[in-house]
């Protein structure tokens, strides 16, 4: 992979901040997006700036023509058996809210889930645990915060309802076993919903190999525009499933009592659609198929492996999870002992315009039971370079000194 000519793509390197390149080391949050994306966006608003699904003129016509393409090469990228599988959401988030509120749970229905799950993956489970009463169950993570299987498989009955698991964690990049897991809570009849907003960016997802029953992410950590998510689940659950958000577009037909509601997936995609951000999706799909998912973890590998080596014997620095960075995917989490997470990255950032993220990226639950303040967390793409690597090290060894 020419990393150079990639970057050439990306107009946000020609950028500068103080006459000074950027170092964009925050991708687990957002990534940046390829001239392709931002093309097919601008497009829209130019030429085509119409409703999908609607009206019959011919301008509504191509937006319905160009998001149904986007559609199909979601379904193809994440190996989906028919595009009426994939609703497209806002984000991650939207679609763990949409089956959490759409699935029907009942008082007593047990959801697992993992101690290291985005607040997304938390929050809507305490509270259908208060209004519903359902049982939230918890997997403890083992050493290195790597997936308690064997705990895993301990909670698994009939009883439970749903295993939701962060397929990668943002929080330390770590990957779950997730074949196996899906797996086992098949073998009680379980359903599985998968959050991939940190592992589609990254690595082939396969929907139909994988047999899970739904699966989330976002498109913004995907070179895709903001705002902008797939919820992808099997067609026949899709169909059980009552819709949580309803209004325009989402009905064949109402009377002033009484409705008839769409099939999939539009009986999901209440309202009028971000139709710039569901077309730039697509390509952004494209753009990531082009340069191809080897490369991207190569890379990713090679920049981890450099940065965990040069910090890991920094006195009093802890990087989050395995010691082995290839376990880490492009995800760097670090904190040092009474230094404050936010002023490293402001001081990154103010003395060498390095862009990192510092806190608690919304996984409070898992600092509060560790009564850890916060971490650094540089998180790397495809396009970041070994230059960029090395700046990063020698300025934060120079901020530690001076903190
Ligand atoms: N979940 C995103 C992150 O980890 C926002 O930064």
């Amino acid at each position: 992979m020419n990393i150079n000519k990639l970057r050439q793509d990306f107009p946000f390197f020609q950028k500068t901040l103080n006459r000074k390149p950027i170092i964009y080391f925050d991708n687990a949050c957002q990534s940046l997006r390829p001239q392709s994306v931002i093309d097919a966006v601008v497009n829209y608003y130019q030429d085509y700036p119409a409703c999908g699904g609607r009206s019959m003129h011919r301008l509504a016509a191509k937006v319905t023509q160009k998001c149904d393409e986007a559609r199909s090469i979601i379904a193809r990228f994440v190996g989906a058996k028919r595009k009426e599988e994939i609703i497209f959401t806002r984000n991650t988030t939207e679609g763990i809210n949409l089956v959490a509120h759409s699935l029907g749970l009942q008082k007593g229905d047990i959801v697992v889930t993992s101690d290291k799950e985005h607040n997304s993956n938390l929050i809507p489970w305490q509270i259908l645990a208060k209004k519903i009463g359902i049982i939230h169950k918890i997997i403890p993570s083992r050493e290195e915060n790597i997936f308690g299987l064997e705990g895993f498989k301990k909670v698994m009955n009939e009883e439970v309802k749903l295993v939701s698991l962060g397929f990668t964690s943002n929080l330390d990049g770590v990957t779950i076993p997730a074949s196996e897991i899906i797996k086992i809570a098949h073998q009680f009849g379980v359903l599985v919903l998968l959050d991939v907003a940190q592992t589609a960016p990254h690595h082939k997802i396969d929907v139909t190999a994988l047999d899970v029953d739904f699966l989330a992410f976002s498109g913004h950590k995907m070179l895709g525009p903001s705002g902008t998510g797939v919820l992808y689940g099997k067609y026949h659950l899709l169909e059980k499933l009552e819709p949580f958000l309803v209004g325009g577009d989402t009905v064949v037909s109402s009377t002033y009592d009484s409705h008839k509601l769409l099939p999939p997936p539009e009986k999901f995609e209440a309202g009028l659609q971000d139709y710039a951000g569901i077309i730039g999706l697509g390509e952004a799909v494209r753009y990531l198929e082009k340069v191809g998912f080897e490369n991207i973890t190569e890379q990713e590998h090679t920049l981890n492996k450099f940065i965990s080596n040069e910090i890991v014997n920094i006195p009093h620095l802890h990087i989050i999870g395995p010691e082995d960075p290839s376990k880490r995917g492009g995800i760097v989490s670090f904190y040092i002992e009474g230094v404050d997470s936010h002023q490293v990255a402001l001081m990154l950032d103010e003395s060498a315009n390095i862009m990192v993220r510092s806190g608690q990226h919304c996984v409070h639950s898992w600092f509060a039971s560790k009564k850890i303040a916060g971490s650094v967390r540089a998180s790397l793409y495809f396009y970041n370079t070994q230059e960029e690597a090395e700046i990063f090290v020698n300025q934060l060894k120079k901020v530690i000194r001076v903190l």
